[in-house]
Formats: C-alpha cells, structure tokens, sequence
C-alpha cells in the first residue's frame, strides 16, 4: 500500500478515536515519559492498534499515544519512540511524525536521553538542540521524493527552529535552570561509544550523542513543521572512569533532570498553543 494511504488510514483512525485536534506533538524519549503525567489525558490509544503504527520492543519504552491539553493547549504525545537499531527502516521510524502531519500538527517536540560530549556536561544537565550531525548509515529520505509530503532537498539550517531555541533559553534563564545549548550527533547504536568514538565526536562539533531523533527530525522538516528539541545528559562519554554506561545508569539519571523538563516542556507547549 503507497504511504500515503497509509497516512491517511492511520489519520482517520485517530481522529475517530480521539476528538482532540492538537497543533503539538511531544516525542517522549527514554525516561522521560513521566511527562505524560503533566498532560490533562482525554484519550490514550497503544500503538498496537493503530493502523501502520509498529511497537517498540524496548525496555521502558512504553508505547502509545496520548490525546489530552497541557495548561489549556491540546497536544498529542508519542510515549515511546522506535528506535534504528531495533531493525525497524527509516520509514517505519519516521511514519508516526508523517501521521502528526497529516493530523495538522505545526509543531514537534522530541527529547532524547543522550551521552555527554562537551567536558562541561554533567549527567542530568538539560541541553537544547540548536543542531544535529545525522550520523545515521541510512537517510529517511532515501528514494522517491513525495511531492504531496515535502520537497526533494529540504533545507535544514534551522532544522531546530531558532526562535524556539530563543525562547527555551528565556525559560531557562527565568527560571534559573543553567539550561545548555549544544550539537547533538545522532548515531545507528546500539552500542555506547568507544572513548575514542567519544573523542572523535566532540572534535567533530557535538556537545552530545544519542541514538534517535534525528531522522524524526528530518522527516519533520521535510513536511514543514517547526521542531524544538532537548537532550537530557544521561552520562559523560570522556571520563574513562564513569564509561562503563548502562541503560539502567541512563534511565536513572534522566529522572534527575525530569521536573526542569516537565516546566520547560510546559512553557514550549503554551507558546506554541
Ligand atoms: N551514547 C549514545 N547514546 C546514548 C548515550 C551515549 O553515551 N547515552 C544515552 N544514549
């Protein structure tokens, strides 16, 4: 079936499903989908009945997608992400944010847990993404462009809209959070970094690394949509001594970092309601 049917399918069913019309959607990444407890829920609905939609197979990457409003802004979130490594194509990752599209989505907000590149970094620092280094073996563009879904060479020098990154920083600023503002590089996984792998992307211009987000980054620029986005530091890659990272260490250290978040996310939603 040609994705655009696909779209549309999975587009009707959520609309029959929830008679929430959110102009933003939230992509919770590891750990962090206690955000979900600050959305006012209407209408939750597993990604294992939506038509087209796949289910992630991770640990703690609950999957479904919740309808409902944050301070008075309807929103719709993704709890739990597809990941690259779990043998899903570019266009399985990527469909959920086409789908977002065709809902009438203006604005996508995505937050990954990710390793520490930049020495100042410590774990549970929040860094906002004013770039990525697409890092990925494969594109999510590969192949026949749809017109109908974007163009054929999608600009991307304000892949991570500046003036939310603007704002983001304000927030941080009123809120006396230390907010960082960094280069995140997105890599297949799903192996941590050698430390010389750690090295080589800190000279390369990344402040942080991490295994998503950036083909759904990519897929939300070719279908116009304005992105903001957050990495929340999970470990340091350049200390030899903390290098022996576990998904476990990763999880807990993105809870530190969970309530900065839970206000920061809800001051983006409201400027973009
Ligand atoms: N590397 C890649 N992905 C990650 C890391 C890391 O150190 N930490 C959390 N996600």
């Amino acid at each position: 079936m040609d994705i655009l049917k696909k779209i549309s399918e999975s587009c009707d069913y959520l609309k029959s499903r929830s008679e929430i019309r959110p102009k933003v959607a939230i992509v919770l990444g590891t750990g962090l989908g206690n955000f979900a407890e600050k959305i006012a829920v209407s209408d939750t609905i597993p990604y294992s009945e939506i038509p087209h939609f796949k289910v992630s197979t991770v640990q703690g990457h609950s999957g479904c997608l919740i309808f409902g409003h944050i301070d008075g802004v309807p929103v719709m979130a993704m709890k739990g992400r597809l990941h690259y490594y779990e043998g899903y194509t570019m266009q399985e990752i990527t469909f959920p944010i086409r789908v977002m599209k065709a809902m009438g989505i203006e604005t996508v907000m995505v937050s990954n847990a990710a390793g520490g590149l930049n020495p100042e970094y410590v774990p549970g620092d929040i860094m906002i993404i004013k770039d990525h280094i697409n890092l990925f073996p494969e594109h999510p563009l590969h192949g026949p462009n749809i017109e109908e879904l974007g163009t054929r060479f999608p600009d991307m020098s304000n892949a991570y809209d500046k003036a939310l990154v603007k704002r983001a920083l304000e927030v941080g600023e009123e809120k006396g959070f230390g907010l960082k503002c960094g280069v995140y590089v997105g890599t297949q996984g799903p192996t941590f970094e050698t430390l010389a792998e750690y090295r080589y992307f800190r000279i390369i211009g990344g402040d942080t690394v991490g295994m998503s987000t950036v083909p759904e980054v990519i897929v939300a620029n070719h279908a116009g949509m304005a992105v903001f986005g957050v990495s929340v530091v999970s470990n340091v890659g350049l200390d030899a001594n903390l290098s022996n990272v576990t998904h476990e260490e990763v999880q807990q250290n993105t809870i530190l970092a969970q309530d900065k978040l839970s206000l920061l996310f809800t001051e983006m939603v409201k400027c973009c309601g």
